[in-house]
């Protein structure tokens, strides 16, 4: 058996978990990567009819940022063995759908296995024999795209593709958010490193019209994950917590209507970087399960 978390390993996991919990779990393919392989979004939902609030959650855009789809294979793993047992989850299972996709960028995440760990973008191929590969799927949605913060040099990590949407995976989600629109209200993308929650603007130093309460609800997030687990995370809208960028999922999800819309940048602080140990693993799934269950608690609270 190769390693679970490996590229392989992920859809192995999807299949078996799907087919052992047929009663919890749908996947559904939403399109497929510039290599053609398959992007699988595994829909969760409780045991009971049909209801018509979601959240989505995706992990992976960028390729090194391994802790993202761990977390993501943890969460379902949290979910379908505490449903019913630990009151949040269940809450969370009985009033909305949950959309996981794993890994959004399986081409260059199975790079990284391979080939190059530091690797960030796509593998997309703008021309045969082009000498730089890959477009950065976070800096390719249609959010004031490839403006100050993306760069339209192929060869740069933050390139911004041909047009917004260019890229079949950052294309798969968008079709998929679009079409589900009116019952997603809550929208989750899980990178790393350098512990922050993160909502728009990104794009802009423009303030949401919520803003308010996106900035109590991570600060709530941030307060309880330093009670609990005694580690530091910064909260705020992404431009002026992290940096300007355009382009980016969660910033393009909040302008389709998705009023609660987040990035999650798990740990570490840079000790690691990207190369987070696996013996790290269980504490930073704990801090963004915390904050994924405090988000998602607030949503149903505030959404019908
Ligand atoms: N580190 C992430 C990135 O560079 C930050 C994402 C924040 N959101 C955004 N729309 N830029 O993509
Ligand atoms: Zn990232």
């Amino acid at each position: 058996m190769q390693n679970l978390t490996s590229h392989n390993g992920i859809y192995f996991w999807i299949n078996q978990t799907s087919q052992e919990h047929s009663d919890m779990v749908k996947v559904i393919l939403i399109g497929s990567s510039f290599e053609k392989r398959p992007l699988h979004v595994m829909k969760l939902s409780g045991r009971r009819g049909a209801v018509n609030r979601a959240m989505w959650m995706d992990c992976g855009i960028h390729a090194r940022e391994w802790i993202a789809p761990a977390f993501c294979l943890w969460f379902v793993n949290y979910a379908l063995r505490f449903y019913s047992h630990n009151s949040e989850i269940t809450e969370m299972l009985n009033n909305m759908d949950i959309y996981i996709l794993p890994v959004m960028n399986p081409d260059g995440y199975k790079y990284t296995w391979t080939t190059d760990r530091m690797w960030r973008k796509n593998r997309s191929v703008l021309k045969e024999g082009s000498e730089c590969v890959g477009v950065d799927l976070n800096r390719n949605f249609d959010a004031r795209w490839c403006t100050k913060g993306a760069s339209n040099d192929p060869c740069d990590p933050t390139y911004c593709g041909q047009y917004p949407e260019s890229e079949p995976e950052a294309q798969a989600v968008a079709k998929f958010l679009r079409s589900h629109k009116d019952t997603v209200k809550l929208y989750i993308s899980i990178h790393s490193y350098s512990q922050m929650l993160l909502f728009p603007y990104s794009c802009s130093y423009d303030e949401a019209p919520n803003h308010n309460e996106l900035l109590e609800l991570t600060k709530e997030a941030s307060t309880k994950i330093r009670r609990y687990y005694r580690n530091h995370y910064k909260y705020g809208p992404g431009a002026k917590t992290i940096y300007l960028a355009p382009g980016g999922s969660d910033d393009w999800a909040y302008n389709l209507g998705i009023k609660y819309s987040f990035t999650f940048e798990l740990q570490d602080r840079g000790r690691y970087g990207f190369l987070l140990p696996p013996s790290f693993i269980p504490q930073a799934c704990n801090e963004a399960l915390l904050a994924v269950k405090i988000t998602a608690l607030h949503v149903i609270k505030n959404t019908q």
